[in-house]
């Protein structure tokens, strides 16, 4: 009999557009690496819940977010997509972790301290988050997580805490290692921060031509360069950055010489790089407008997600529940009774 393959698990959240952030950073490694992995690709809302959202537009981002993964090529016929709300055995997972996870350690990650730095009263669950991401990832035994950069700390993390969970209840969990691409860090728009739907700096996968231009149009480029004759320097542009994940190898050449000789203006850069975006991203959106025509057949791919990934964690459960002692009573042994 061939030999199993190596599971994977990964997420996002349903919180706004899939953009060339999550694409370049995660699903279009996701993609690529379905056919070699037993892949799970979850759809977190749980997590998603950690931060400001409205409840009527939730359905909608979850549908949207999976016609889009499913526009970037998953295959649900080599993948499993679901969604994380669909199997609850995450939740459960979750806090049997919270009890093995020190504080100290949530306090430390990077992602919690720059979101509490930005919010007035800090709420339990964006200290929690990362606890539930080792759930996820430990309910179903992954071994590979593909993440972007940011991520890492908590891949981390979830081996941490399934060491001490193993530690205290026996060999169980594997310690996870995550899977970063080419492509670390994809900045935003503004060329100052991580691109990101809650900055408000992003290009989205399934955006029309005319959408991309206007975004990459006024976009940030090398400050010194304020006049068409001034020479930049592309190493500060991100746009230049840009054009190093979509142009051919003849553009990039094109870009960097121009851009150090004047030889070009930015507009025209931008021009190329937009084209080059726009070509790369358009088999994604022709796809995506096919699969608006059919709404059922998505709802499908994640209702039989969601029935293959609950056989597997409620399996998980089980085998942790037992672990633990914490079964519905059973007869006390008779000696007790005497
Ligand atoms: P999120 O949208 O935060 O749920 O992220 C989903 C996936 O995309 C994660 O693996 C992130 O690491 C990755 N990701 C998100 N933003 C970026 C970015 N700007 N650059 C690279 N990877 C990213
Ligand atoms: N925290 C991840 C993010 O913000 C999303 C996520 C949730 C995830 N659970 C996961 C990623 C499990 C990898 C594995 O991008």
């Amino acid at each position: 009999m061939a030999k199993p393959k190596p599971r994977m698990f990964s997420g996002i959240q349903p919180s706004g557009e899939l953009h060339i952030g999550n694409y370049l950073g995660a699903v279009k490694n996701w993609v690529a690496l379905q056919h070699q992995y037993d892949a799970f690709f979850c759809i977190v809302d749980l997590h998603a819940i950690t931060q400001p959202f409205e409840p009527e537009e939730m359905p909608q981002q979850i549908f949207d977010l999976a016609l889009g993964l499913l526009a970037a090529g998953l295959d649900p016929s080599k993948c499993t997509i679901f969604v994380q709300s669909d199997v609850p055995e995450h939740s459960e997972l979750a806090w049997v972790f919270t009890t093995v996870t020190p504080l100290g350690e949530l306090k430390r990650m990077t992602q919690f301290k720059d979101k509490s730095s930005r919010q007035e009263s800090v709420l339990a669950g964006i200290l929690n988050y990362p606890i539930l991401q080792a759930a996820d990832i430990l309910l179903y035994h992954a071994e590979a997580v593909p993440v972007g950069e940011d991520q890492v700390q908590h891949i981390e993390l979830t081996r941490q805490i399934a060491n001490k969970w193993n530690g205290r209840f026996g060999e169980y969990f594997p310690e996870p290692q995550a899977v970063v691409g080419k492509v670390r860090r994809v900045l935003g728009l503004d060329g100052q921060a991580k691109m990101s739907k809650s900055i408000g700096n992003t290009i989205g996968v399934l955006e029309s031509p005319d959408e991309i231009w206007e975004k990459l149009r006024p976009a940030i480029t090398d400050p010194q360069r304020k006049r068409r004759n001034d020479p930049g320097n592309p190493n500060v542009c991100n746009l230049f950055a840009l054009h190093r994940h979509f142009s051919s190898e003849e553009d990039i050449a094109w870009a960097d010489e121009g851009c150090r000789t004047a030889g070009i203006g930015c507009i025209e850069c931008k021009r190329r790089l937009s084209e080059n975006i726009i070509e790369e991203l358009r088999p994604i959106r022709e796809r995506a407008l096919e699969l608006q025509q059919r709404p059922e057949y998505v709802i499908e791919v994640l209702r039989s997600g969601a029935e293959r990934a609950s056989a597997v964690a409620v399996d998980t459960i089980s085998e942790v529940r037992r672990r633990m002692g914490l079964h519905s009573a059973t007869a006390p042994a008779k000696s007790e009774v005497e």
